[in-house]
């Protein structure tokens, strides 16, 4: 069971990092700058860039560490929400919705309940991205989310792969060397 003073460590951990590469892949496709939203946005390591990009930014976690980086960012264009993933998607206008490193903490079931809502909280040419994690990787959640490549594609079924890449090596981490088996995927809403 992931507790509250892990998540914490976690956050002080990344209080230096800079946005994820993959948000930053991402942005290059992204047209329209009205509603980000940050599904598991953390110690908000991206969230602190979208503010600046996007008009409206909403950042959605169920930890209630979260609130004190809010405060601590106090941008006028960010909304803290925190719920579950499922409870953020109930909006129709999402130009991006970002998931980073943040799905495989709930279970199967629930990310296939999260790829259906996907389409009808974006706007058209709205993009998802984010991160599942492969069957070898090593970071710890509770529910131990794995999925293949096949399941990844049919999760984005219904919509445009602008990339899916699956990905295996061996990487030093803030916490020692690990395998990192995680699909990057960044979708698009036709
Ligand atoms: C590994 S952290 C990633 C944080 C940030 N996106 C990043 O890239 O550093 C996963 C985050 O997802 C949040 N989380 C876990 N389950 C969740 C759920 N069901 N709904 C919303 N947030 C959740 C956790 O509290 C945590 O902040």
């Amino acid at each position: 069971m992931i507790t509250d003073s892990d998540w914490q460590s976690f956050y002080d951990r990344m209080a230096n990092s800079p946005p994820r590469k993959l948000l930053l892949r991402t942005l290059e496709h992204v047209k329209k700058h009205d509603l980000a939203i940050d599904l598991g946005c953390g110690n908000l390591v991206d969230t602190r860039l979208l503010v600046t990009k996007f008009k409206q930014v909403e950042a959605c976690d169920t930890s209630p560490l979260v609130q004190k980086y809010v405060d601590e960012l106090a941008a006028s264009n960010l909304k803290f929400r925190q719920v579950s993933f499922l409870e953020a998607l109930d909006t129709s206008n999402a130009d991006l919705i970002s998931a980073q490193f943040a799905l495989p903490f709930v279970d199967k079931k629930e990310i296939e309940e999260i790829f259906r809502k996907i389409p009808k909280s974006l706007t058209t040419g709205g993009i998802f991205c984010g991160h599942l994690f492969g069957a070898r990787e090593t970071q710890v959640t509770d529910r131990r989310c794995d999925h293949t490549l096949a399941e990844v594609e049919a999760l984005a079924h219904g919509l445009e792969v602008i990339l899916i890449e699956e990905i295996e090596k061996d990487v030093e981490t803030l916490s020692g060397l690990k395998n990192k088996h995680i699909f990057n995927f960044i979708l698009r809403k036709q």
